[in-house]
């Protein structure tokens, strides 16, 4: 196979080399084509554009693949915990049982906020979204912790990285009981990673909390699923403003805001609207997929489509099973699981879906088991993030040791106004 490309501009011909990763995967590298001929590759979207070489997950989704260092998410959703998953993304390799004893360890005992922390959410809004609460939080947090912001010194990435896994869960579960009125529960370190988060957000002073073990295993399943997905608009966010050597903490709370929009990680919570929006209206599936199809973006079918997957998202089919089991096992009875079901099938034989090769992703799902446990809509964003962290966290360590690493400042054709004469406003 060819290792070098040709393009003919201007009658020159440049040739460029072609760089192969460990799956094969082709790409033109153009570094010097801008040097060379003047010209700027044009990309909207990014969707043909490889901005690093990474060895953290890997995705086909024409065959609907994905492994976090190399492991197939299938096998690490049956075997593997989310610490553990956690650890594998951050660190390269499934930790020796010695070496997770002290991670978790760790983890736990960095859960507790500052206690002046706490009136920082008592300042927002009740009604503000978890979301920007989270954001909000998680960037000042580098304002709590100056002593462990510089993202050269590997000491202070040890500290920030661990401070911020354990610290996530209680900033998500204060959003979560500000907005409900209740008062704030600490951390106890005889309870699991996920355990934990359950007792910090449906936990309350009046009586001890014990999480159904069903429910937990599903958080962390979910959490699992969610934990990577390579160069995806939030991981992007946070590696584009990360590479401007700002603390990891301002470019998670970056990653934060990008994963909120409804095209991405807000799309969960917009999911499980769109079910409740059909069930109120008595609207069949097959009305609101004629709906979806009529091209108007404000009533796509959330759920449904991936930049990448053009198959199946191998994840969506693991939460689709899950969701069953779970609804099961906790004796739930939903009409929201029955619709999601029959718009699946619905556009599943639709020639507009089966064209554009659109097929239900990890959002389809997921809101119904965040539902059923009790879980309001707004946080189900929230959940996305937790989960995320680690992969964020990855490929922002990944990215400080990367030897191509440059900040990021991508380049524009300008298409405004030619050179134009000033006009005093006298004479305008
Ligand atoms: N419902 C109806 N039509 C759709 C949908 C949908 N959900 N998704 C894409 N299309 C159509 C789109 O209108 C376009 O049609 P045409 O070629 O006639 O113009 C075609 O399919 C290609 O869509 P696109 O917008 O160019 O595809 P994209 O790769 O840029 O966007 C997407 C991917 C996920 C933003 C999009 O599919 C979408 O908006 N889906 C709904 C929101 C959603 O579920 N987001 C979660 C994504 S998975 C979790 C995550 O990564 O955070």
């Amino acid at each position: 196979m060819a290792d070098t490309a040709e393009i003919r501009v201007d009658g020159q011909v440049i040739e460029l080399p072609l760089i192969v990763g460990s799956e094969d995967e082709r790409a033109i590298d153009i570094r010097r084509l801008r040097n060379q001929t003047g010209l700027i590759s044009f990309d909207p979207g990014f969707a043909n554009t490889g901005a690093c070489r990474s060895a953290i997950t890997f995705i086909d989704g024409d065959k609907g693949i994905l492994r976090y260092r190399g492991f197939p998410i299938e096998e690490l959703a049956e075997k593997s915990t989310f610490l553990e998953v956690a650890y594998l993304l951050i660190y390269g390799n499934l930790p020796s049982a010695q070496e997770f004893e002290a991670f978790e360890s760790s983890i736990t005992r960095h859960t507790m906020i500052h206690e002046d922390f706490k009136r920082f959410f008592g300042a927002l809004p009740k009604d503000a979204h978890p979301m920007a609460v989270c954001s909000a939080a998680v960037g000042a947090l580098s304002t709590f912790y100056p002593d462990s912001l510089d993202p050269r010194d590997p000491r202070h990435i040890e500290i920030s990285v661990h401070r911020l896994i354990a610290k996530m869960i209680t900033v998500a579960s204060y959003a979560y009981k500000h907005s409900i009125g209740q008062p704030f529960m600490y951390p106890q370190n005889d309870r699991s990673y996920v355990g934990n988060l359950l007792h910090m957000l449906f936990g309350t002073p009046c009586e001890t909390y014990e999480a159904d073990p069903v429910v937990e295993k599903a958080i962390d399943l979910l959490l699992i699923l969610h934990a990577d997905h390579e160069q995806n608009c939030s991981t992007s966010t946070v590696r584009l403003v990360g590479s401007t050597q700002v603390n990891l903490f301002s470019a998670i709370s970056a990653g934060i805001n990008a994963l909120w929009g409804p095209s991405h990680g807000g799309a969960n919570q917009e999911v499980i609207e769109m079910l409740e929006s059909i069930h109120e209206e008595g609207m069949s599936a097959k009305q609101f997929v004629e709906r979806a199809k009529a091209g108007d973006p404000g009533a796509r079918l959330t759920g449904f489509g991936h930049r990448v997957y053009k198959n199946f998202d191998p994840r969506m089919k693991i939460i689709k099973k899950a969701c069953f089991d779970v609804l099961e096992k906790l004796g739930v009875r939903t009409k929201l699981l029955e619709i999601a079901v029959e718009l699946e099938e619905m556009a599943l034989k639709d020639e507009y879906f089966v064209e554009r090769r659109l097929y239900p992703n990890v959002d389809f799902y997921s809101g119904v088991i965040y539902s059923a446990i009790g879980t309001p809509p707004t946080m189900f964003t929230p959940f996305f993030a937790l989960g995320r962290l680690p992969g964020w966290i990855a490929h922002w360590m990944e990215m400080h040791t990367d030897p191509d690493f440059k900040i990021g400042r991508p380049r524009q054709i300008y298409t405004g106004p030619a050179l134009s004469p000033y006009v005093p406003i006298a004479d305008r």
